[in-house]
């Protein structure tokens, strides 16, 4: 079933509909599994305090923006404005519940920005804890001549007050896995035309991140969901997802890759009878 639920919906639908939470014993209830087509300042207003699990995301920096030359006018066109790490972190430091986790995805030139604007919060309030580090299978280009290739992301790991334990086997910072033969494997990068979108991140770096970071049922906000990699890879965990995404194409190829999911997950429980 396909839930967009746009704060002013942009894709005319009879199942798209405005928020109306409902406070009933989940504040949340009538957000679970929902796209908002829209910017997320307007869904994070309607969010109470203390009422997320994790908040992973992947915002759209300006050396996000000023690195992809061939993408820029499309992302020039669909950021509200720019990117500002401080009055985002307030915001997420409101809606995580005590404990939660929060994990957002750079890359060497934001992340001490993003450290910055963490600094000087109260002890209950947004706290770096680490960097996570995905290694590329390959490089990218930059400038060939006098740098270095870059060939890696950082993942800023942080918590609102202090962290809640995790909740799958613990694991190194650097995030790779080893094949049949022990051999260490690095994740593969997306390919910028899956999707139709130019940074989606590996659905399988998403679920180890989420079964770290959430038990099952518990709800997952992505609020630059971009392709909704977030929604796939929460949904594949047995967790909820909550989602915002500016650009109306991309909310709706999401939405339909989600439905996807759906039917496939589905079709697969039917299969093992559970
Ligand atoms: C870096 S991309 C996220 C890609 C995502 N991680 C994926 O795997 O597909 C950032 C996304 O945020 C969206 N965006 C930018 N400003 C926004 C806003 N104010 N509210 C909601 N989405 C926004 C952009 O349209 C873009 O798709």
């Amino acid at each position: 079933m396909c839930r967009i639920a746009g704060i002013r919906p942009l894709v005319p639908n009879s199942r798209t509909a405005p928020i109306e939470l409902q406070h009933d014993t989940d504040p949340l209830s009538g957000l679970r599994n929902t796209l908002h087509a829209g910017d997320n300042d307007e869904l994070f207003g309607k969010l109470p305090a203390d009422s997320i699990d994790l908040l992973l995301t992947d915002p759209p920096y300006k050396d996000y923006q000023s690195n992809r030359p061939v993408a820029h006018d499309k992302v020039k066109k669909i950021c509200a404005r720019d990117f500002e790490a401080r009055p985002f972190f307030d915001q997420v430091e409101r809606v995580l519940k005590p404990g939660a986790h929060f994990y957002c995805w750079c890359d060497h030139l934001t992340f001490p920005g993003l450290v910055a604007a963490l600094e000087g919060r109260p002890t209950e309030g947004l706290r770096y804890k680490n960097c996570l580090v995905w290694v590329k299978n390959n490089h990218g280009a930059g400038d060939l001549k006098s740098n270095w290739a870059p060939q890696h992301e950082f993942i800023l790991f942080a918590c609102k007050g202090r962290a809640r334990p995790i909740e799958s086997r613990r694991r190194g910072n650097v995030l790779y896995y080893k094949d049949d033969e022990d051999r260490i494997r690095f994740f593969r990068k997306v390919s910028n035309y899956d999707f139709e979108h130019g940074t989606v991140k590996p659905i399988e770096i998403l679920k180890i991140l989420i079964e770290m970071s959430t038990a099952p049922g518990e709800l997952v906000f992505d609020p630059y969901a971009g392709s909704c990699s977030t929604g796939e890879a929460a949904l594949a965990c047995g967790r909820d997802y909550l989602l915002a995404e500016l650009d109306p194409d991309h909310a709706r190829r999401g939405d339909e890759r989600l439905d996807e999911v759906r039917r496939a997950l589905s079709g697969k429980s039917r299969h093992s009878g559970s």
